[in-house]
């Protein structure tokens, strides 16, 4: 694959201003809208932000200050201020003249519905509110709305400012032309887009992860491994090619020059009989009580800050090497 196939290196260098956006608003400054608000910061971005949490503004500064190096060493400060930060006393005020508002307050629905009826009548016409909502559905969050036209799911993964991954959808109630304004908001501060073109609980990528884990959560649950070896088994291998392609165009390159249609002919009964037999377990107290016991000899040797920035830095290096590594030979 070619430097400039990977999606991630495909968005490494976001353009300032890109569609003619502006100023960005953030609506929540927890662990999520205070990510979002570093990367538009490193992005040239003036950003508002509103949470009526006291303490939140020096959260979201440190956040910012902590986030600044690895956005650094990502090569995504070239246009940013992190001086373009400012707080407001309410909503509305943040949303007047942004032209992009992203939304990560807590997942409530009758919260969020507060939030947009308070913001609705002080956006701007051209402005894309995007909501970064993980297990609400769209039109859920619609049902807040007068005129839901404006309004997408922009769903990260955390944290937003290094996971390059959102999740974009619209519906029959969006306008025409939102979803891929916001895809091109989102692309031009450097991150990857997929649109989700139907409802389904956990979009795309939390099905995905839910699919593996419950299949390692059941390989437990049987004794065919322990925790720390099923997490071995896809950090040491698979999950280390994911992380260049996903798992349909990886096996792709699983049979020789037949590719994916020869790879699907040689391994169809293999794969229909692993299929048949994964397992469907419960995440309930016994089995979270027995997860928790396999992974003590981590969680007892290393604390949740340590193990969180050994994953960042490694995540930040991988990052690096997708945006600036080898071209393949042409
Ligand atoms: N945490 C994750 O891993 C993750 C990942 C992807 C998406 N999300 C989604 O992001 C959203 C935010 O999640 P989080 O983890 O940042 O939650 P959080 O609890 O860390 O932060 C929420 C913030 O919103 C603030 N808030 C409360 N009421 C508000 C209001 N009326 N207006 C503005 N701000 C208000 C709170 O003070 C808090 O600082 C949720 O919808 C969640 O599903 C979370």
């Amino acid at each position: 694959m070619s430097r400039s196939e990977h999606p991630v290196a495909r968005n490494g260098q976001h353009r300032s201003d890109q569609g003619g956006f502006g100023r960005v608003a953030s609506l929540g400054g927890g662990v999520i809208g205070r990510s979002w608000t570093a990367l538009f910061l490193a992005a040239g971005k003036s950003v508002a932000v509103f949470d009526p949490d006291p303490e939140a503004e020096a959260r979201v500064r440190r956040a910012v200050e902590d986030a600044w190096p690895t956005l650094t060493r990502l090569g995504l400060t070239e246009h940013g201020d992190p001086d373009g930060l400012h707080f407001c006393a309410d909503p509305r005020q943040a949303v007047e003249g942004a032209g992009f508002v992203q939304e990560s307050v807590p997942e409530r629905t009758a919260l969020k519905h507060e939030v947009y009826a308070a913001v609705e009548p002080a956006l701007g016409d051209g402005t894309v509110v995007a909501s970064s909502a993980s297990g609400l559905t769209l039109t859920e969050m619609q049902r807040g709305w007068r005129d839901p036209a404006r309004f997408v799911l922009g769903h990260p993964f955390n944290p937003p400012h290094l996971v390059p991954l959102v999740e974009v959808m619209g519906n029959e109630r969006t306008a025409p032309g939102v979803v891929d304004r916001a895809r091109a908001f989102y692309e031009s501060v450097g991150k990857v887009t997929i649109e989700v073109r139907r409802e389904v609980p956990g979009h795309v990528a939390n099905r995905l992860q839910a699919a593996l884990w419950r299949e390692a959560i059941h390989l437990v649950n049987e004794g065919v491994a322990g925790v720390e070896d099923v997490d071995t088994a896809v950090s040491a291998g698979p999950g280390l090619r994911w992380a260049t392609t996903g798992p349909t165009q990886l096996f792709h390159l699983g049979a020789g020059d037949g590719g994916l249609a020869a790879f699907c002919e040689r391994y169809a009964d293999s794969f229909n009989r692993w299929f048949d037999s994964l397992g469907r377990p419960h995440l309930d107290r016994a089995t979270a009580e027995r997860l928790v016991a396999g992974l003590r000899p981590i969680s007892e040797a290393h604390s949740v800050d340590e193990l969180s920035h050994r994953r960042d830095e490694l995540i930040t290096g991988v990052l690096a090497l997708l945006r600036n590594g080898p071209r393949s030979p042409s």
